[in-house]
């Protein structure tokens, strides 16, 4: 089975008027189904690019991203689009939660973009936020939950279409030190159940949670 991520020889690099300015450099990793990984790197070095890269957001200047053994570059941007909708699970540090739908709409949005018959929704919603413990705040907006939980949904939404991938940009960098526990606890469980998970942190103590750590510095992997 082709590994879900295999980056060759990545680089990336942003016009500046007349200038090239290089911001990931000759990147060459894998990660394969049912891993945990975390990034880790400072400011500046790169994280956010590659974490858009390897959600489809973004492609590679040159060099090679493989998702699931299939060539991003050559990807046309609605083929892209179809990879980041039905493919990989978003988790961000603010959660970015839409406030004017409950905790079940909020997990449901996916599947309405994904055209998936109301019954399965539904039945998909009930199950996630049964597991996340969420099921008795199904009917609360975000600002009526608490950081942890809104997380929570966060999770459960990036789950709902069963991804082969999960990105998480600084899931704990927003919650206290009891809550992070929390999530990283549950991200544990998701990756024994078997999801693929790539982290950003920049916290040692998250980072320790993973299988595997990388670091970037200044757009390269630290050996
Ligand atoms: N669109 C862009 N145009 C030019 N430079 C960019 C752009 N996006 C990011 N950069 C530069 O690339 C470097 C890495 O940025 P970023 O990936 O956001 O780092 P991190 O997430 O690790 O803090 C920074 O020096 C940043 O200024
Ligand atoms: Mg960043």
């Amino acid at each position: 089975m082709a590994p879900v991520i295999q980056t060759i020889d990545l680089c990336k690099s942003y016009r500046l008027g007349a200038q090239s300015i290089s911001v990931l450099e000759n990147i060459s990793f894998s990660v394969n189904a049912g891993e945990y990984i975390a990034i880790m790197g400072h400011s500046g070095a790169g994280k956010s690019t590659l974490l858009n890269i390897l959600g489809c957001l973004d492609k590679p200047s040159a060099g090679d991203y493989r998702f699931n053994g299939a060539s991003i570059g050559a990807c046309s941007a609605g083929r892209l689009a179809d990879i980041r909708n039905r493919q990989i699970g978003f988790v961000f540090q603010n959660f970015n939660l839409l406030p004017k739908l409950d905790v079940a709409g909020n997990v449901e949005l996916p599947l309405i973009y994904g055209n998936v018959p109301r019954r399965e929704r539904v039945r998909r919603v009930e199950e996630l936020l049964k597991r996340m413990g969420l099921w008795e705040r199904r009917r609360h907006k975000p600002n009526e939950i608490s950081g942890g939980q809104k997380q929570r949904v966060a999770i459960a939404r990036a789950l709902v279409k069963n991804p082969s991938l999960v990105l998480a940009d600084e899931p704990t960098g927003n919650l206290d030190s009891h809550t992070t526990e929390d999530i990283l606890a549950l991200l544990d469980t998701l990756n024994r159940e078997g999801n693929t998970i790539l982290m950003i942190t920049h916290e040692t103590e998250v980072a320790a949670r993973a299988g595997r750590t990388l670091r970037l510095v200044d757009g390269k992997f630290a050996a």
